[in-house]
């Protein structure tokens, strides 16, 4: 006898995880292993964001703080909004997951790029609404005219990732704007603006300006990435009162950990060293596409931690892609497959060190003898 579990659990699309650093030694037998796969900070958290998180562990035996009101105020206050403006999650991936909840029916639809955030098909299938995949365009950013085109009387929400993952490609604000300009008011958008911290553009954060005012749109952040606190779970979304108070009644009251919420603060509070981790991984990302140009190494030019690269046409002599060639030499970047983007690999941005790995085992991988060109 079969458990009777939702048919709409069928249509979820089945996450395939990168390999952890612990997997990939075991199965090449390697001593150490450089993890470039994740968009992780190579950072760990600050200094004081660590005693923060060791001083918090005394009072776990306590409920955290359900509606995160230090945190929400002092992101509220970061970002001139109002209080009743902002929601806090266990990640941003929770508050766009909420975002589906509160928002998508049956009969309904979500539209989304693609190739993007794997989340993203998640909110259609979840809610058993329709995901509408909208193609990239040529220059593998969102094709923001053909997504404002498919727009129709079922679409309940529209969600941008800025700068996309995997392609680290980035729409200007005009462009945003623009974009908003041209759907109906009453049209959810999110902006997941995940990767934001790495962009170098002089119109870095005035989505979020727009954010303030649009009844309809809504931008996420997480402390995942430029914070390092990825594994904390914590990311905020600001919008309207309206769609925030829609997240917040459908969220569970302590969605965000004590320790999360503790961090994140304290993270908040030292601006100009997080400035200088972010400025250390885009000139570290400045200098891998130098050198990829150098070996005429096809990649899409990236504002985000990471580089969606050309694996190239060939395979090794011995048959292995050029993706568990780079995991042989124990640099873990992530296979293009796994991300809707076959023959490209995804390498994310490290230290200064890592990147120098990433380079050497590039070069080993691509070596003319070790390649064959029938693949
Ligand atoms: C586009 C995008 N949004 C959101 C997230 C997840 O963020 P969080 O860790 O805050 O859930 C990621 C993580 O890789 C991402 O790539």
């Amino acid at each position: 006898m079969t458990v009777r579990i939702s048919p709409r659990l069928d249509a979820i699309p089945h996450y395939e995880p990168g390999m952890t650093t612990a997997q990939v030694l075991a199965r090449y037998g390697l001593d150490a292993a450089v993890k470039l796969a994740s968009n992780e900070s190579p950072f760990p958290p600050l200094p004081s964001v660590e005693a923060v998180i060791g001083e918090g562990v005394a009072n776990l035996n306590r409920y955290p703080d359900p509606p995160a009101g230090a945190l929400r105020r002092a992101l509220a206050e970061r970002h001139g909004a109002a209080f009743e403006q902002v929601v806090v999650g266990n990640g941003s991936c929770e508050l766009i997951l909420l975002a589906g909840q509160a928002l998508l029916d049956p009969g309904t639809s979500v539209i989304h790029a693609d190739p993007s955030f794997a989340l993203y098909p998640h909110l259609a299938s979840a809610a058993g609404a329709t995901g509408v995949a909208v193609a990239l365009a040529d220059d593998d950013g969102h094709d923001l005219d053909t997504m404002a085109a498919a727009v129709d009387e079922s679409t309940r929400l529209v969600v941008i990732c800025n700068p996309n993952n995997p392609t680290g490609v980035y729409r200007s604000a005009d462009a945003i704007e623009r974009f908003l300009d041209g759907v109906p008011e009453d049209l959810a958008v999110i902006v997941d603006e995940a990767y934001h911290d790495f962009v170098a553009r002089p119109d870095r954060g005035r989505v979020m300006s727009l954010a303030r005012e649009r009844p309809n749109l809504l931008v996420a952040r997480t402390f995942s990435k430029a914070h390092g606190l990825c594994g904390l779970r914590v990311g905020y979304a600001i919008g309207s009162p309206e769609l925030v108070g829609a997240l917040d009644k459908v969220r569970q009251p302590f969605n965000t950990n004590a320790l999360a919420q503790a961090a994140a603060l304290e993270s908040l509070r030292h601006p100009a060293e997080l400035e200088r981790r972010v400025a250390s991984v885009i000139s570290e990302r400045e200098r891998v596409e130098r050198e990829l140009r150098a070996r005429s190494r096809a990649f899409t030019p990236s504002q985000a931690n990471f580089i969606l690269l050309g694996s190239g046409q060939g395979s090794a002599a011995d048959g292995t892609s050029v993706h568990e060639r780079f995991l042989r030499a124990g640099v873990i970047v992530r296979d293009g497959a796994a991300l809707g983007c076959p023959g490209r690999l995804r390498v994310s941005i490290g230290t200064p060190e890592e990147n120098a790995a990433f380079l050497a085992a590039h070069d080993h991988v691509y070596e003319p003898q070790a390649m064959r060109k029938d693949a």
